[in-house]
Formats: structure tokens, sequence, C-alpha cells
């Protein structure tokens, strides 16, 4: 089966084509709006959703000469149909919709959040089930317990911003650009350890929740404090990310604990899994901290951490090869649980 995937949620127009008989992506193509928001410093809606419609046309046709098809070759299509913006989840689950009427082939909505869950899928040695996974995306930070494919359950999550949301606030605090996560974590590099100590928020208190808008705060307080020097600056960003980083580890290692028991055959060698997915999943420090884990680590490669068409493809492609059917219409749901979601029968 030939799934095209389209992901119109934020600010990226992601495109893809997988093919479940192969199980290979047979095109990726993806068009960032950074340029288009850079200068307001953070996403505009309404700009998104008009970027969106002037390229998703397009990189349909590119993905298409990529995979050398042609649309009717396509056996269904997948669209991201929520969380995220409204203007921009319309743009994708109208295209994909309509289409699939044209071609008279089924489409599927997904669920975006599912999609970055199930990225690393795409990868040579893909994690089984069950797994733990941690969603650290700019609208999301959360634990899952992960049984099965639509078997979600949310151990913790955010109470306030979500990780990637503080790293761009504060990299906007420290007057870093846009988009902050990435260039912060580069800034972070240069920064010396121990000059300045942040707090590791909801650490104390048992529990899996996150909370990160007090160390946004926590940023501000020490620049103004500083003598806001590009050092100073640097020593801020290696300190935010530590404590950022530290918080994640200490949460991940807390919910596989108390999973231990569950899932993987211990005394065959077993060890418990770990993915982690979302933007923030780039994070080279992140990656590099949650290695030390008793645990077996799966990350999607870099460019399907962040927002990209061939998650959705995949998560698509497995939900329509498992038969799901939908009523054809158009409603995205900017706000959707990932409890919310069925289990398909495979
Ligand atoms: O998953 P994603 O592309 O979009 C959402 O679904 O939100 O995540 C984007 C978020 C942004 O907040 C971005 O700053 C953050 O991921 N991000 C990073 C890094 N790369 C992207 N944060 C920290 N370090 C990075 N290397
Ligand atoms: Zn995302």
């Amino acid at each position: 089966m030939k799934v095209l995937g389209i992901e119109t949620s934020c600010d990226e127009t992601g495109i893809a084509i997988y093919d479940t008989a192969t199980q290979q992506l047979l095109a990726d193509k993806l068009y960032s709006q950074v340029a288009l928001h850079a200068e307001y410093g953070g996403v505009v809606p309404e700009l998104a959703s008009r970027d969106h419609i002037r390229k998703i046309t397009p990189l349909i046709k590119e993905a298409l000469q990529q995979a050398e098809l042609a649309l009717t070759d396509l056996d269904g299509i997948a669209y991201t149909s929520g969380p995220g913006l409204i203007g921009a989840l319309m743009v994708g689950a109208s295209v994909g919709r309509s289409l699939a009427w044209g071609l008279k082939i089924p489409a599927v909505a997904v669920h975006h959040m599912e999609g970055h869950l199930l990225a690393p899928m795409l990868e040579s040695n893909p994690p089984v089930f069950p797994f733990v996974a941690l969603l650290v995306s700019g609208g999301h930070t959360m634990l899952v317990d992960v049984k099965a494919i639509g078997d979600y359950r949310i151990m913790g999550e955010s109470l306030d911003d979500a990780v990637g949301e503080a790293f761009d606030k504060t990299a906007k605090m420290l007057g870093l650009g846009y988009p902050g996560g990435p260039i912060l974590a580069e800034l972070a590099t240069q920064g010396k350890a121990d000059v300045y100590k942040f707090p590791r928020p909801m650490i104390r208190q048992g529990g899996l929740d996150f909370s990160y808008s007090g160390l946004k705060t926590f940023a501000l307080t020490t620049w103004n404090k500083s003598d806001k020097t590009q050092q100073d600056k640097a020593n801020i960003a290696h300190a935010f990310q530590e404590a950022v980083v530290d918080t994640l580890f200490i949460k991940c290692r807390r919910a596989l604990d108390s999973l231990s028991d569950e899932g993987p055959d211990h005394q065959n060698g077993e060890k418990q899994r770990l993915v982690i997915a979302g933007g923030v999943g780039a994070n080279t420090r992140l990656r590099e901290k949650l290695a030390e884990l008793d645990a077996d680590i799966f990350f999607p490669r870099m460019q399907f951490c962040t927002d990209n068409g061939a998650m959705i493809a995949y998560a698509g492609a497995i939900r329509l090869q498992a038969g799901q059917t939908e009523e054809a219409v158009i409603q995205p749901q900017p706000r959707w649980s990932l409890e919310d979601l069925e289990r398909p029968s495979l």
C-alpha cells in the first residue's frame, strides 16, 4: 500500500510517501516556514495557513516525482488532523480528504503526537512494544506508556510550558533569534559549567509531571543580574539546558522504574525500552544524557525528530493497512488527547 502523508499542523509543510509492501519511504519532502516567521519571533498562525496553501500542491508533485509515481498509484492518504493550529490543520485536512475523494481511495486522520511517537519505526532497528515514550516538542512534553499502536497511557505531562516552548521563550529573552531551541542549544556548548545553578522543577515531589515556565523566569532574572556579556549568555544557556535535560532524565528513569515489572524479559537480558521523539529530541545534550539510562534507547534520525511528513505517512499507513475506515468529513481537532485514540486491529 502506497500512502501519501501530509503534515501541516504548525510551521512545516511535510509531504512523504510510505510503502507498506517494502516498508520503505519512497519520498520525503519538507518546506519549513522558519524564514517567514523569523521577523515576528514566533509562528503567526494566519501566515502559516496561507503558506501551507502555497506550498502543499507543489510539494505533493515533488514527492510523486521523487517516488516516480502518478497520483493514481496512491492507495491511501494520511493527514495530520490535530493537535495543532486550526487554520494550518485545515489546509492539510482539506487537501488530503479531497484528494482521497477524487481518487476514490481511503484517507485517515492522524494524531500528530502519534506520528512523533512512531517516528523511530522508520529506522533500521525499530523498537518493539511495549515501550515508554518521552515526547518533547514545541507544544507537548509527556511521558507515555505505550503498549501497542493506539494503546497509550499518559504517565505525566507538563503543567505549563512545553520543553520546546521553554527553550524558545528563553532564547527569545536572551535575544537569540528564532527558532530559539537549536540556537540556544548551540550557544550552550560555549557555556561554562557550574557558573550558574538552575533549579530542577518538580523533582522533589513524586510523580511524572513537568513544569518549565519557572526556568524561563529564572533565566531572565539571572540574565538581568549578570554583566550581560556574551559569555554570561552562553553560561545561562548552558545552565538552562542542563536543568531541562536533568529533569527529563530523572523523570524518564522514574517512569521506567515504575513499569520495571512489565514488558521486557529481564531474565533473558532484555532491557526496558525508551523512545524519545519530538523536536527537542534533536537536542544533542539530551541524547547524550539519556544514553546513560539502563534501558535501550531509540531516537528517530535528526530530521524526523522535528515535524515531517514521513511520520504521518507511516502512522496513517499502519492504520489504513489495519482497515481503519473513517467518514469523509474534514474535521481537524486542534485539541486532541493521545489517550482518545483507538487501537487498530492489526
Ligand atoms: O516537534 P516539533 O518540530 O514541532 C512541534 O510539534 O511542536 O518541535 C519543535 C520544537 C521547537 O520548540 C524547537 O525550538 C525545538 O523543538 N527544538 C529544539 C532543538 N531542535 C528543535 N530544542 C532544543 N534543542 C534542539 N536542538
Ligand atoms: Zn511536532
